[in-house]
């Protein structure tokens, strides 16, 4: 069954903010100014959708296909201010995205949604979704080895495999899933001492 965020699309980005601060927001605004002019954009998982009102505040003539299976979640997120940005909701699961060649695609906190069954598939899908030059923006969470990061980790995936009926039962290392595709990573920046982080990919 799939995963369903709507129980915990009102609370998401303030519980998120109380956990990590700054962190999750900085780490997924940090590369957006890498998304090239007049780029066609897919951005998948967005969630509540404020990464529209950032992408308007930076950018204009984005044409966004937007993409999530929560109802809620693609509520809050309609009601954004995109700014000069064309933008494309389509409620629904990733593998309604059948075609198309992005310039960018985005894919912050999603991958982390998956079991190792699914990622790899998931990987494998977006990686043809993406033009030769395009480049792939990924922000996650990333194993460590400190105790406290794993413990929030563990607490993380309880909660929401209660409460969003979240695939994943622990972490994957979606950077090497990721190179195992053909991709390269570009660039990387890392937040809330590591735990967090976000890269740039690319096929070339
Ligand atoms: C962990 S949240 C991350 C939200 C947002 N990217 C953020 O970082 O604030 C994952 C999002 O992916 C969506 N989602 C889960 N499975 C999905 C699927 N198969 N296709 C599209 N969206 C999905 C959920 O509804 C949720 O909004």
């Amino acid at each position: 069954m799939e995963s369903n965020f709507d129980k915990v699309a009102g609370t998401y980005d303030g519980l998120a903010r109380l956990i990590f601060g700054n962190s999750i927001k900085k780490s997924q605004v940090h590369f957006l100014n890498r998304i090239p002019d007049s780029a066609k954009v897919l951005i998948v998982g967005g969630g509540t959708g404020w990464i529209l009102e950032e992408l308007g505040s930076i950018k204009e003539n984005l044409s966004i296909d937007y993409v999530d299976s929560s109802n809620k979640m693609m509520e809050l997120s309609k009601s954004r201010n995109a700014g000069g940005n064309h933008v494309n909701f389509i409620k629904g699961s990733y593998h309604q995205i059948q075609s198309g060649s992005y310039d960018t695609i985005i894919t912050n906190f999603f991958l982390d949604v998956f079991d190792e069954v699914e990622l790899a598939s998931a990987i494998e899908h977006f990686t043809k979704l993406l033009s030769d030059k395009g480049i792939w923006i990924c922000t996650d969470f990333q194993k460590t080895g400190r105790l406290y990061h794993k413990v929030l980790l563990w607490s993380m995936h309880r909660f929401f495999n209660m409460l969003a009926n979240l695939q994943a039962k622990k972490l994957a290392d979606f950077r090497k899933l990721l190179l195992n595709q053909g991709l390269q990573e570009n660039e990387r920046k890392e937040y809330f001492n590591g735990l967090i982080y976000s890269a740039i990919y690319s096929l070339s």
